[in-house]
């Protein structure tokens, strides 16, 4: 039986604010970028906690929330994760397509990635394909890639609005973070998120985004003036 209560947290602002608030919002967005070299400063965890928070609050298939968060600070599962990244990340520069490495090419990326032991948290993320019942038996999941990917994407927003940097990693293949971090079978390692204070002389590509006009098209109801026919027309 459907149990239903009232929609208590909705804002509704007016017009123009809701215009200011939507580009401030845009901004603020704008002003992200990937980091991929990090200050080894440290960061408080309630700060990686409610950020979370915010990813878990993201909707989901069902609402079957087929997501786990694993925040990493320890310096020798940092080590591993690294490690085993690299290794990865070896074999995936020796034998992946020449048109992979050639659009990975502007961004200066390689095997090296001293930022997953220098950053002071690593954030891995898996998606719970199934879920096992207390008897083992097995439920479905729904739309899992799509709710993690949203909740991903949450979380980069909580993480950068709350003035952190963040890298998405994602080895290729990353199913060695199941045996690092003691994960069950069930849920697969989705990504890795590299989180802390970029370095002083972090740099970032020199790359641009495509313009709202390249990546939106509407279809709206034609405006008043042009459903009226032509002056001609209206004249005979
Ligand atoms: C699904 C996904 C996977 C990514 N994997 C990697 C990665 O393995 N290594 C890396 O250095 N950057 C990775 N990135 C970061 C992208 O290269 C970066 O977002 C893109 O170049 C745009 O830069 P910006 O985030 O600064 O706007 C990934 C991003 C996404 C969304």
């Amino acid at each position: 039986m459907p149990s239903f209560v009232p929609l208590s947290g909705y804002q509704e602002y007016p017009v123009e604010e809701m215009r200011r608030r939507a580009q401030e919002y845009n901004r603020e967005m704008q002003r992200r970028r990937t980091v991929r070299q990090f200050s080894d400063r440290p960061v408080p965890k309630e700060i990686i906690a409610a950020a979370i928070g915010t990813a878990g609050s993201a909707p989901s298939g069902a609402h079957r929330q087929p997501w786990h968060f694993v925040a990493v600070s320890d310096p020798a599962v940092k080590h591993r994760i690294r490690v085993e990244a690299e290794r990865a990340e070896q074999e995936f520069y020796r034998t992946a397509p020449a048109a992979w490495l050639e659009a990975l090419e502007p961004l200066g990326t390689d095997q090296h990635k001293p930022y997953l032991e220098t950053a002071p948290w690593l954030i891995a993320i898996f998606a719970e394909r199934y879920r096992v019942g207390e008897d083992e038996g097995r439920s479905v999941n729904y739309y899992v890639q799509e709710s993690v990917g949203i909740a991903t994407g949450f979380l980069i927003g909580a993480l950068h609005h709350a003035g952190l940097a963040t890298l998405t990693h994602t080895p290729s293949p990353m199913g060695f973070l199941n045996q690092v971090l003691d994960r069950p079978a069930n849920e697969k390692a989705f990504l890795l998120l590299v989180v802390g204070y970029p370095a002083p002389d972090a740099a970032v590509p020199d790359i641009r985004r495509k313009p709202v006009a390249e990546i939106l098209s509407w279809r709206e109801s034609a405006p008043p003036s042009s459903r009226r026919p032509p002056a001609s027309r209206q004249d005979r």
